[in-house]
């Protein structure tokens, strides 16, 4: 990776604050109720485990893996699942935890396949949100932060399934 260097767009610090703000509006939101969240493997795995954490309510964790886009860092546009949930989520409160909507085709199939097994409710909570990059029309129930069209490695998310260790969320600038 010696072609490549980082440049830290959001730190951990940052982080940590937005993640305690998403939690306490939550909690709130889903007071009485127990919510099933639900993470999209692998990238939303650091952020979802942060964020349970700091939610006060009870709440129930599954995850499903869905096709990304491989080695490359532009979209294929296609949308296939790879693990599905372990349950029904029939009758149950659906907060889908994702680590960036970028085209926004990802959560717009899922929010259509999930809708369709008779949730009580469903709703999305992104970290990172790159609006310029929308190809469907799809907007997060909650949203961490709003980006420019950049690609953006650490804290869960990849790059050739590295980086996702890192504490900030960095640029991945290719050098020429
Ligand atoms: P979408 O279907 O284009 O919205 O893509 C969503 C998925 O693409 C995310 O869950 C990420 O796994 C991946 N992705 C999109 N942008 C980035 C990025 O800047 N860095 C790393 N992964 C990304
Ligand atoms: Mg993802």
């Amino acid at each position: 990776m010696a072609n490549h260097s980082l440049e830290v767009l959001i730190s951990a610090e940052q982080i940590k604050d937005k993640v305690r703000e998403l939690a306490k509006e939550i909690s709130k939101d889903y007071k009485a109720r127990t919510p099933l969240l639900i993470g999209v493997l692998k990238g939303a795995v650091v952020f979802l485990s942060d964020l349970i954490r700091e939610i006060e309510i009870p709440l129930e964790v599954d995850f499903i893996a869905v096709s990304s886009y491989g080695a490359d860092t532009a979209s294929s546009g296609i949308v296939r699942i790879q693990k599905d949930l372990d349950q029904s989520i029939k009758g149950k409160d659906i907060l889908i935890v994702e680590d960036i909507v970028d085209t926004g085709l990802t959560l717009n199939y899922l929010f259509e396949n999930l809708g369709s097994r008779q949730p009580n409710s469903i709703k999305v909570v992104t970290l990172l949100d790159k609006p310029d990059r929308r190809k469907v029309k799809f907007e997060a129930d909650y949203c961490g932060f709003k980006i420019p069209d950049r690609f953006v490695i650490g804290y869960g998310l990849d790059f050739n399934e590295k980086y996702r260790n890192l504490n900030d969320v960095c640029i991945l600038n290719e050098q020429p």
